[in-house]
C-alpha cells in the first residue's frame, strides 16, 4: 500500500459519508444536470482537500457533522473552480478524462460550475457557523483574484519568483488553508490557538509544495495527470522550473529565451525550447529542492504544535511526501 492509501484508508468511513453527502448535495431536478454530474463524478480525483478538512479534525480529536459539511463545502468550491478554470484556460481533457466543456461547451460547463459553486456556499451555511461561512466566501474571492493575478502577470509584467509565489499562494494554498481552518474551526479550535496557526502554515507549505509540482507536470510529456504538455505556457504562464532558469543571466541564450518568455502566443517549436531550456539548466531540480525545504519546515511546524506522536500527525506527514513525490 502506498502512504497515500493508507491515508485514503484510514479515512475510508468518513470519504464514503463525505461523497454520499456531495452526491445528494448535487442532486436536482433537471435530467441534463443530472447527466453532467454523473459523468464528471466518475473521475473524483484524491480529493486531497477535503481529507485535509478531516484530518485536521481528527487530529484535534473532534469530527462532526459541521466537519463533513465544511469538507463537503471545499470539494464542491475546488471542483466548481476546475470547471471554471477548464473554461477559462480551454482545456478539454484533466483527470485523464474529457472536461465538461470538451465534452459539451462553455455554456453548459458555467452553469455547472455555477451549480457547484452555490451548492458550496450551501454546504458551508449547513456547517451553522458563521466562519466556517466566512472562510469559504474569502477563498471564492482569493481563487478569482489568483487567476486574475496569472493573466495580469501574463499580458503586462514581468516575470518573477515572487509574484509567481504570490500568485500560487492565492490560486492553490489559499484553498488548502481554508481547509484545516474549517477543520479547526468544526473542531470548536479559536483562531488563537497556536495549533490553528500551525495547521494554516503546514497547510500554506503543502499549497505551495501542490501547484509546484503540479507545474512541474507540465514540462514533461506522457504523464498520468492527464493533460497535455507545456500548457502553461501557451497560456503566457511561467512557473518556476523556468523562471530558475530565466536567472541565469550568463547562459548564451539568455537574452534568446527571455526575449521568448516575454512574447505572446508562443509557436509549439518555440514552447518546445523554453522548455528544454529550463529542464536542462536545472530548472526541475530547483523546484524539486524548494518543495523539499517546505516540506522540511511543514513537518517542523506540525510536530512543534503536535509535540504527541499520533497516526493523524503521521498522515500529515506522509501527504506533504506523496504532494511532492506523486506522478499523478
Ligand atoms: C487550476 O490551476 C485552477 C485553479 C487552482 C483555480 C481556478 C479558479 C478560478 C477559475 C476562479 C474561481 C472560481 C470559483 C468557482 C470561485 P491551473 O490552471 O494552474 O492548473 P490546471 O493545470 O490543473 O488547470
Ligand atoms: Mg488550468
Amino acid at each position: 500500500m502506498t502512504r497515500f492509501q493508507n491515508i485514503q484508508s484510514t479515512l475510508a468511513p468518513d470519504l464514503r459519508k463525505l461523497n454520499e453527502l456531495i452526491l445528494s448535495a448535487l442532486s436536482s431536478p433537471n435530467e441534463l444536470m443530472n447527466r453532467v454530474i454523473a459523468t464528471f463524478l466518475e473521475r473524483k480525483g484524491k480529493q486531497i482537500r477535503p481529507m485535509l478538512v478531516l484530518l485536521a479534525g481528527k487530529i484535534l480529536g473532534n469530527v462532526n457533522e459541521r466537519t463533513m459539511h465544511g469538507a463537503a463545502a471545499v470539494e464542491l468550491l475546488h471542483n466548481a473552480s476546475l470547471i471554471h478554470d477548464d473554461v477559462v484556460d480551454d482545456t478539454v481533457t484533466r483527470r485523464g478524462a474529457a472536461t465538461i466543456n470538451g465534452l459539451w461547451d462553455n455554456h453548459l460547463a458555467v452553469l455547472v460550475g455555477d451549480f457547484f459553486l452555490s451548492s458550496a456556499l450551501l454546504q458551508s451555511v449547513h456547517t451553522g457557523n458563521i466562519r466556517i461561512v466566512e472562510s469559504i466566501s474569502n477563498l471564492g474571492r482569493l481563487l478569482s483574484i489568483g487567476e486574475l493575478d496569472e493573466i495580469y502577470n501574463a499580458r503586462y509584467a514581468d516575470p518573477s519568483e515572487n509574484s509567481y509565489f504570490e500568485i500560487i499562494y492565492r490560486k492553490t494554498a489559499s484553498l488548502f488553508i481554508s481547509c484545516v481552518e474549517i477543520g479547526a474551526i468544526a473542531a470548536g479550535i479559536e483562531s488563537d490557538d497556536p495549533r490553528y496557526e500551525a495547521l494554516r502554515e503546514y497547510a500554506r507549505l503543502l499549497g505551495l509544495c501542490f501547484q509546484i509540482r503540479d507545474d512541474i507536470f507540465d514540462y514533461f510529456p506522457d504523464t498520468k495527470i492527464g493533460k497535455p504538455t507545456g500548457n502553461d505556457l501557451r497560456e503566457g504562464k511561467i512557473t518556476l522550473p523556468l523562471l530558475h532558469a530565466l536567472t541565469l543571466t550568463g547562459h548564451p541564450d539568455h537574452r534568446q529565451m527571455a526575449a521568448l518568455a516575454r512574447k505572446e502566443l508562443l509557436e509549439p517549436a518555440e514552447i518546445d525550447l523554453l522548455i528544454n531550456f529550463a529542464v536542462e539548466n536545472g530548472g526541475i531540480e530547483y523546484a524539486r529542492q524548494t518543495m523539499q525545504r517546505m516540506a522540511s519546515e511543514a513537518t517542523e511546524t506540525l510536530c512543534n504544535a503536535f509535540p504527541e506522536p499520533s497516526p493523524w500527525r503521521d498522515d500529515f506527514i506522509a501527504l506533504i511526501s506523496h504532494v511532492i513525490d506523486r506522478e499523478y
